[in-house]
């Protein structure tokens, strides 16, 4: 099994957004037997609950499920990802300081993984508002990621 994990601030905007638009690719390409998803947030505000309404809605208007998923705070454990795909820089930092140096190595952001991307952190829509932006930017983010995670394992 590959696991992968998306890691943002408070796991209710955008790393719950990453992991159910990865959960359709994964699944388009019969690949759910062999990519474990999941997702948390560096802070622990909001564990338990769902996604925030504005990553609910634009799931929805792109006919992808979201009301499943519920808020847990990153922990050391989550060593055990391969994948551990932060939403911005500061998420990163964030991770790095309670993960083992060992496994320092799984830890990317996402948007590094977009050649032509001019943003690299996916901003934060809890403040900005603009959950199409994040849409867009994570949409794009999890293509590249299937691609390099089939060709890393020769899928
Ligand atoms: P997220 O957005 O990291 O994309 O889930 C945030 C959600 C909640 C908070 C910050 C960011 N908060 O401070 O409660």
């Amino acid at each position: 099994m590959i696991n992968v994990l998306f890691v943002c601030l408070g796991n209710i905007c955008r790393s719950p957004m990453a992991e159910a638009v990865f959960k359709v690719k994964v699944a388009e390409e019969g690949l759910e037997e062999k990519i474990h998803i999941d997702s948390a947030g560096t802070g622990g505000w909001h564990i338990g609950k769902p996604p925030h309404e504005g990553t609910l809605s634009i799931l929805r208007e792109n006919n992808i499920k979201g009301d499943d998923l519920s808020a847990r705070q990153f922990s050391p454990d989550d060593k055990r990802f391969d994948y551990i795909v932060a939403m911005d820089d500061s998420n990163a930092a964030n991770i790095k300081e309670v993960l083992p140096e060992e496994f320092h190595g799984s830890v990317f952001r996402l948007l590094d993984l977009v050649e032509d991307s001019t943003e690299k952190d996916v901003p934060d829509p809890y403040f900005t508002g603009n959950f199409q932006e994040v849409y867009r930017l994570v949409e794009s983010g999890c293509s590249q990621l299937l691609i390099k995670i089939k060709k890393e394992h020769n899928m």
